[in-house]
């Protein structure tokens, strides 16, 4: 490739670059020459004859080649949209997938008139479940994930978002080990895979992700009853539990016996059982 190159040629050839590596490379490319340039897809389009210079080609050409070898995009551009807003995310977290913005609706809807309600996000992760709660809804909130490094992630997505501070609870606990008191609502995206869905599927891009973020049990499954059952200690009375489901999730929500009632099963646009909602008496 030359060294001085257009927006448009950038572009061409980039995707050309991740056709064989990823399932959206015209997209991937998009978004990594407008995080090199700094400005938005949108700007891209109308600059599509912009000269790029020598030191900016080179950049982009390097962010091209982490993609080419798998890096997930959100890691190299240290961001990803998620419901409303922009998080930060790096390898120390799990990339916000758009399946868990189920859970957000589904808590949102459920919190509709709760007053000043108490928030636990479990396995919070980049905390971007429980802080677009918290941007709807004005609740007390904790974030809890095991991962003390994955809190450093959510503390920061959490200064970002409220800039002028928000009294917000940061736990490190193994389930609900640490935590203290009661919520009327908890929500959690928790690790579901099986062992042989990590044998399978975790290469490529998953290979980048924190394996805890990813391994649910030998049947992915295991975790997912820990934290129904540990869950139930932690509800007031009339509280509920959303949780976001794996494959095969909804059958195993309904066919096994918990210490909270399965109270309703949403689906995603594809029509699969993606969040269950259980509820305590
Ligand atoms: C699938 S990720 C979800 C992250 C984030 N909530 C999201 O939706 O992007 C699961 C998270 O659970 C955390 N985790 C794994 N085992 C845990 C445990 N025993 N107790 C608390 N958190 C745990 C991981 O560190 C990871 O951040």
């Amino acid at each position: 490739m030359p060294s001085e190159i257009t927006v448009k040629t950038a572009l061409a050839e980039a995707s050309a670059r991740l056709s064989g590596c990823s399932d959206s490379p015209r997209l991937d490319a998009e978004i990594l020459l407008s995080h090199t340039l700094g400005v938005s897809r949108f700007d891209l389009l109308t600059e599509s004859g912009r000269l790029l210079e020598g030191e900016v080609c080179s950049r982009f050409r390097s962010f091209v080649e982490r993609r080419a070898k798998a890096e997930p995009v959100a890691y190299i551009t240290k961001s990803r949209d998620f419901f409303e807003d922009t998080f930060y995310v790096d390898e120390r977290v799990l990339v916000p997938r758009p399946e868990s913005e189920f859970v957000v609706e589904t808590a949102l809807k459920l919190l509709q008139h709760a007053e000043k309600p108490e928030v636990l996000d479990m396995c919070c992760g980049s905390g971007c479940i429980g802080l677009s709660v918290l941007r709807v809804v004005p609740c007390g909130l904790t974030l809890a994930d095991i991962s003390a490094s994955a809190l450093e992630v959510a503390k920061i997505n959490a200064e970002r978002l409220f800039p002028s501070g928000q009294a917000i609870n940061f736990v490190k606990s193994d389930l609900f080990s640490e935590i203290p008191g009661d919520f009327d609502l908890i929500t959690a995206n928790p690790p579901y895979l099986s062992a042989e869905d990590m044998a399978e599927f975790v290469n490529g891009a998953l290979e980048y992700e924190p394996e805890n973020a990813l391994f649910g049990g030998e049947t992915g499954f295991e975790f997912t009853e820990r934290l129904i059952n540990g869950a139930q200690k932690h509800l007031k009375p009339g509280g509920f539990l959303v949780t976001e489901l794996g494959y095969g999730g909804e059958k195993f929500a309904k066919e096994k016996k918990y210490r909270l009632k399965l109270a309703e099963i949403v689906n995603d646009y594809a029509g699969i059982g993606r969040v269950a909602v259980f509820g305590r008496d």
